[in-house]
């Protein structure tokens, strides 16, 4: 039995979720999409799912409506997907600070985190899309101080996975060892 089916067996029973966090650039909608091609499981992004209710991008409504806007549209998603069982959740890199989305989350999923250093966050970032909150003459050292203020909820997930410098179906596979122990 491969691992992807050892997975989908256990998870017939389970019914958990599978719970993408960390900071941005950590590779979560990335790894989201590779455990979802291997799994075949259900995938929800709260980010797309905010853009496609506002009809706008996560930057435009950022700079539209502020960021408080952005987190109250952000928690009800969370908590509509949380309803869920036995799917992938791409959460957005501040969606476990607020105390409640992270209850929520951890109540029907099993939270992994996906840990980098800012140096390599940093190299995902320029590559990737638009992060509101980066756009400051200096995102490393806004990437540090953002990190401090929110390693200690990162950390509370049920696993840390290596992203560092890693290649996207390297951290899935860390992932489905995982799961597939339990
Ligand atoms: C944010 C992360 C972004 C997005 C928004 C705010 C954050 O998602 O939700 O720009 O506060 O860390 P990604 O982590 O997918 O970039």
């Amino acid at each position: 039995m491969t691992l992807a089916r050892t997975l989908c067996y256990n998870r017939a029973n389970m019914k958990k979720n599978i719970v993408i966090i960390g900071f941005m650039g950590c590779g979560k909608s990335k790894v989201s999409r590779n455990l979802q091609a291997r799994c075949n499981l259900p995938r929800f992004s709260t980010d797309k799912i905010i853009e496609e209710r506002e009809g706008k991008k996560i930057s435009t409504i950022f700079r539209d409506f502020g960021e408080s806007y952005f987190r109250r549209q952000e928690a009800l998603v969370v908590k509509e997907v949380s309803k869920h069982q036995g799917v992938i959740i791409d959460c957005g890199g501040g969606v476990v600070v607020n105390p409640a989305n992270f209850r929520a989350l951890k109540k029907t999923g099993i939270l992994f985190y996906l840990d980098a250093t800012p140096e390599c966050l940093l190299q995902n970032i320029k590559s990737g899309k638009a992060r509101p909150l980066l756009k400051v003459p200096d995102p490393l050292k806004e990437i540090k101080k953002l990190l401090d203020q929110r390693r200690s909820f990162y950390e509370k997930a049920h696993y840390k996975v290596d992203a560092n410098y890693m290649p996207i179906p390297k951290i899935g596979d860390q992932i489905i060892e995982i799961l597939s122990t339990l």
